[in-house]
């Protein structure tokens, strides 16, 4: 854990900048970083190597199952099914391959899911109609259940989250996609063109790398009216806040019939694999606060986003403040 906060940061600032290794004292300044970005990319390669040996010794010395469901109980299993499916020739799914999977889902998972509830709670907090809608969002979450607690016809461990958790909890799927809208944590997704493409009268070769900006699409005015206010509302009833919206029915028979969902998730097959997982940890995150606290977000602060996950560059200052035992369920 501690090696993890203390090289993801660095490993982090490498994605923003020259991809030059400019020698110290260069090197320590964001835009020049990518060089201490790469040292604390193999020093964590380390720290996973290890970890991999010692999970490796662990079950080889019986402690713990081997199909205990962990990533890299998984992976090792993955591993072991492709090495006996394996052609000859083909690519070799080594310990470096688990690594850097391993590496890639801290990368993807932290930030990301953490910004969002950030936003979503800055956005509750500041927005006119925050209140009441924190009120309904208490009241979807205790009415529906989080996990998928029945018989599985595949025999897979109750207690996991279904796929589309979302759909018991419209109103949080609203906010979620309408804070991510304003505040995307991944501003844009890269792809690699295959063929030429004509676009807009622009030719678009074969091999180009091409990036959707989310942060841009997502504020067009032509898409989302009032594109700068929080409304989660436009994802509900086809955009409208309604007089019946309740924490009943919010959004009761329709998403937005106008407003574009923003892919907040990406698309095709690279889209976002870790999407329930964050879900989850949304749902669970909302349903444990919201009852509990009140929250006032502090007045004067600058809510601009930082690299590279787009969070309140000076983090978000909140007044917690517990609420009285009757009021909490
Ligand atoms: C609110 C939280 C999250 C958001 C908004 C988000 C968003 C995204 C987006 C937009 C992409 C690019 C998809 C594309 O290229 O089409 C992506 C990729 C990815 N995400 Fe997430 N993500 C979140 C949480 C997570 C979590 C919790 C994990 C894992 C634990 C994760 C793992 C990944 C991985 C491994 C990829 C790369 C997929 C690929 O290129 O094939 N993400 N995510």
């Amino acid at each position: 854990m501690e090696d993890t906060k203390r090289l993801l940061p660095a490993l982090l600032t490498g994605l923003f900048s020259f991809p030059y290794r400019f020698p110290p004292p260069l090197n320590k300044l964001p835009t020049f970083a990518f060089g201490s970005s790469m040292d604390a990319r193999q020093e964590y390669k380390d720290v996973v190597r290890d970890l991999i040996q010692r999970r490796r010794a662990d079950v080889a010395a019986g402690m713990g199952a081997s199909n205990s469901g962990g990533i890299l109980d998984s992976f090792f299993e993955l591993q072991k099914q492709y090495q006996m499916d394996a052609e000859e020739g083909s690519f070799s799914f080594d310990d470096d391959f688990i690594i850097d999977n391993v590496i890639t889902i801290l990368f993807a998972g932290k930030d990301t899911t953490s910004v969002t509830l950030t936003r979503m709670l800055q956005l509750l907090g500041t927005a006119e109609d925050g209140k009441e809608i924190m009120d309904q969002l208490i009241d979807e979450l205790s009415k529906a259940a989080t996990v998928d607690d029945g018989e599985r016809e595949d025999g897979t461990a109750a207690g996991l989250p279904g796929a589309g958790l979302f759909t018991s909890f419209p109103l949080l799927n609203a906010v979620v996609l309408e804070a991510n809208r304003l505040h995307p944590s991944v501003g844009a997704v890269f792809r690699t063109t295959r063929k030429d493409i004509s676009y807009n009268g622009y030719l678009i070769p074969e091999g180009e790398t091409i990036s959707w900006n989310l942060n841009q699409g997502s504020l067009a005015e032509t898409l989302y009216p009032e594109p700068r206010k929080f409304c989660p509302f436009r994802f509900l009833h086809g955009g409208e806040k309604k007089d019946t919206d309740s924490a009943a029915s919010p959004g009761a028979g329709a998403r937005s019939t106008g407003q574009p969902i923003p892919p907040m998730w990406g698309f095709g097959k690279h889209m976002c694999p870790g999407r329930e997982l964050a879900k989850l940890e949304m749902v669970l995150f909302m349903k444990t606060f919201l009852p509990k606290f009140d929250f006032e977000v502090v007045e004067g602060q600058s809510f601009s986003g930082s690299l590279p996950a787009n969070g309140p560059k000076d983090k978000l200052r909140v007044i917690l403040k517990a609420k009285a035992p009757a009021a909490v369920a």
